[in-house]
């Protein structure tokens, strides 16, 4: 089946696994990540105790969100790389949509999934994630397939993966959605996240505010260490 549009593009799910450029291209890795996602979403739709479905939202958004922000680091340079006329408009059009999804998942991280007002939020954050994965996989990934080799979108794969696995893990609405910010602020911000996330585990959220802005500084000073070394070897 080709696009609705009738720009002849073939959608990521129409396509078989050889056809995507095997299972380490990145329309094998973004169609396997989004299938996951939309499964947590289900999940969380068919459970009825709050507790269970807060636990499965705070999973869900830290997927998201190094999914996204591997896409903004990795795919949509590569994608402006091979389509410099035509890239800008759509990976614009995407990062409003990443954008959003950090500032509802701020909301979302301090909602009681008990309140009035939380299905709102998580429904207007399901509808914005799948929509987000159907722009990728029915016009951006298929646009890409045209202009690069198998070989070139299993390399963007293998480094997408990379970026995803190493990613910051909560939202942050003020980074900025591009290169050369979102790369320079995502080391502190993984290594404060992480901190956070193992301080939360431990001792509650309130003692991860605290530790995270200690990791905060603590990263940030690693940052500018490796900025400032790899100026020195230029
Ligand atoms: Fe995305
Ligand atoms: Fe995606």
């Amino acid at each position: 089946m080709t696009n609705p549009r009738g720009d002849g593009l073939r959608p990521v799910a129409d396509q078989s696994e050889d056809e995507r450029g095997g299972p380490g291209s990145i329309l094998s890795r973004q169609s396997r990540d989004h299938a996951d996602l939309d499964a947590l979403m289900r999940a969380h739709d068919a459970e009825t105790d709050p507790d269970a479905r807060g636990r499965l939202v705070a999973e869900l958004a830290e997927r998201a969100l190094r999914h996204a922000f591997a896409e903004e680091t990795v795919l949509f340079p590569a994608y402006r790389h091979h389509l410099p006329e035509q890239g800008e408009a759509l990976t614009a059009h995407i990062e409003g949509d990443h954008q959003r999804v950090n500032e509802l998942l701020v909301q979302l991280q301090d909602a009681d999934p008990r309140s009035a007002g939380y299905d709102a939020l998580v429904r207007r954050t399901f509808e914005t994630i799948r929509h987000d994965a159907r722009d990728e996989e029915d016009d951006l990934l298929p646009r890409l397939q045209r202009v690069a080799s198998p070989q070139e979108l299993r390399a963007i794969g293998a480094a997408w993966e990379v970026q995803r696995r190493t990613s910051p893990t909560r939202p942050h609405p003020g980074v900025p959605r591009r290169p050369p910010g979102n790369v320079l602020a995502g080391v502190p911000l993984a290594v404060s996240d992480r901190v956070k996330d193992a301080a939360e585990h431990l001792l509650g959220p309130r003692a991860a505010r605290g530790a995270g802005r200690a990791a905060a500084v603590a990263g940030g000073a690693l940052a500018l260490g490796l900025a400032v070394r790899a100026l020195r070897r230029r």
